[in-house]
């Protein structure tokens, strides 16, 4: 493992070279001599506060208020909701203690955006997503003997997931470790998915768009292999998606954070409006698997917003595009779950020439930093982050940060308005 954290601190190393100190003998520095690396910044409570209570207040008032949700049901969801609070607080105790943990084995990184400046040459914690999603998954296990409305079908199905999750975890892990070969990379997220395919019971059928019925002749259609070749194919979008759609402070777990909230909003509206008792179930497991996931984002959140105090590495990435990979397949709304997405998929279209090999791929497709004004410039990279510089100008890393974030929610909000045009005319 040194040897691997000594081939990441290089790899950095040659993006931004602030160093002059001889590498091996970082690679080499015993855990007493690494615990003089001073403690990482507090929280940004504050912010994520203010963050939550503009989410929640709304959110509560969909579960206890507006809908009349089953009694059962709402008391599953707001224990899990609970749970969800204890793991935000946990979070923000254990990244820390993580951090330290990580800088010791030589896992960090440089801030490559505040390259020139001082912040540019700190050891910035790499791959704290680590911690979240150990605090993820005891909260998702345990949360098993708290379900009273869970039936053996949906135990399996839950631990499939469970399962899923947890080898992508260990996968990104690995990669943050081993920094493993762009191309290994891309399909990482397809054995992840193996466990979610080989238990999966439910349907593989799709409901054919009204206005398509005259064409195909069915108005259901069993896609069998197919739908799973689907399901796995979800699954590699979703996590490399959100893992290119990065680079600046607080752009993966914010994405996350943004698309979480959607998805919740979307789920209680569905069990609200719902009277089938399997459709309120689907996306009550939704909701069991995204609260927690929300909560401890939020927690990651608060260091890894601008400037960050730690990376949430791979490990994050692959774990929270996973995690909304499988509450949409398993939730039954895919397709819904894709326009949330709309903005990680423009990366993708923008990324496809590097990515295809067709254009060269540097190692990182960041924009320039100026660090005499503080401001990034868009570079030819094909990446959204490059496009909105060159839209909107000159900005800081910060403001471009929210700018990206905004349009995530926008996207989010014509996702709903898109919906609730088209029911009854599309399915
Ligand atoms: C993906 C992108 C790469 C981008 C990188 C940044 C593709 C094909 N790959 O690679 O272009 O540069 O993510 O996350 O699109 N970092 C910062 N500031 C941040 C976050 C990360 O400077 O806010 C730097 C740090 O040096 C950190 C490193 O990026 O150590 C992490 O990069 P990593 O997640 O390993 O990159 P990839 O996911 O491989
Ligand atoms: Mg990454």
């Amino acid at each position: 493992m040194a040897m691997a954290a000594r081939r990441r601190a290089f790899t950095d190393t040659s993006d931004n070279p602030p160093q002059t100190e001889d590498l091996s003998k970082t690679a080499s520095k015993t855990p007493e001599a690494a615990s003089h690396d001073p403690p990482i910044a507090p929280p940004k409570s504050g912010f994520i506060l203010k963050l939550s209570i503009c989410f929640l207040a709304p959110y509560l008032y969909l579960i206890n208020y507006y809908y009349n949700i089953d009694k059962d049901l709402k008391r599953s969801i707001l224990i899990n909701a609970s749970l969800s609070l204890v793991g935000y607080f946990v979070t923000i105790r254990m990244i820390p203690v993580a951090s330290r943990y990580v800088l010791r084995r030589n896992l960090f990184g440089y801030d490559i955006n505040k390259k020139g400046t001082p912040q540019g040459s700190v050891k910035v914690p790499e791959s704290l997503g680590i911690a979240v999603g150990i605090v993820f998954l005891v909260l998702a296990i345990s949360f098993q003997y708290f379900n009273f409305t869970a039936d053996s079908n949906w135990l399996v199905e839950y631990n499939a997931a469970l399962a899923s999750i947890c080898f992508m975890i260990l996968l990104g892990f690995m990669d943050d470790v081993l920094d493993v070969p762009w191309r290994v990379k891309l399909i990482l997220p397809s054995f992840a998915a193996l466990p979610l395919l080989m238990a999966y019971a439910g349907h593989t059928t799709i409901i054919i768009p009204k206005p398509l019925i005259p064409y195909v002749g069915l108005d259901i259609l069993d896609l069998g292999w197919i739908y799973k070749l689907y399901m796995g194919l979800l699954a590699v979008f979703c996590t490399n998606s959100i893992n290119i759609h990065a680079g600046l402070n607080g752009l993966e777990v914010g994405q996350t954070v943004v698309i979480s909230g959607a998805i919740l909003i979307h789920n209680i509206m569905q069990i609200g409006a719902s009277q089938n008792p399997e459709h309120m179930q689907a996306h009550a497991f939704s909701v069991y698997l995204v609260q927690p996931l929300l909560a401890t984002s939020l927690a990651l959140l608060s260091y890894n917003w601008y400037p960050s105090a730690v990376f949430v590495g791979d490990t994050y990435t692959y774990f929270a595009g996973m995690t909304m990979a499988v509450v949409g397949i398993l939730g039954h709304y895919s397709e819904t779950l894709l326009i949330f997405f709309l903005p990680q998929i423009l990366n993708f279209l923008l990324s496809l020439p590097q990515l295809s090999g067709y254009v060269k791929c540097p190692r990182h497709r960041l924009p320039r930093f100026d660090p005499q004004t503080g401001l990034l410039t868009g570079t030819n990279d094909g990446t959204l982050v490059n496009f909105f510089l060159r839209l909107f100008g000159q900005k800081t890393e910060k403001s471009l940060c929210i700018l990206l974030l905004v349009f995530q929610a926008l996207g989010c909000c014509f996702c709903f308005m898109l919906r609730w045009i088209l029911t009854g005319w599309y399915k």
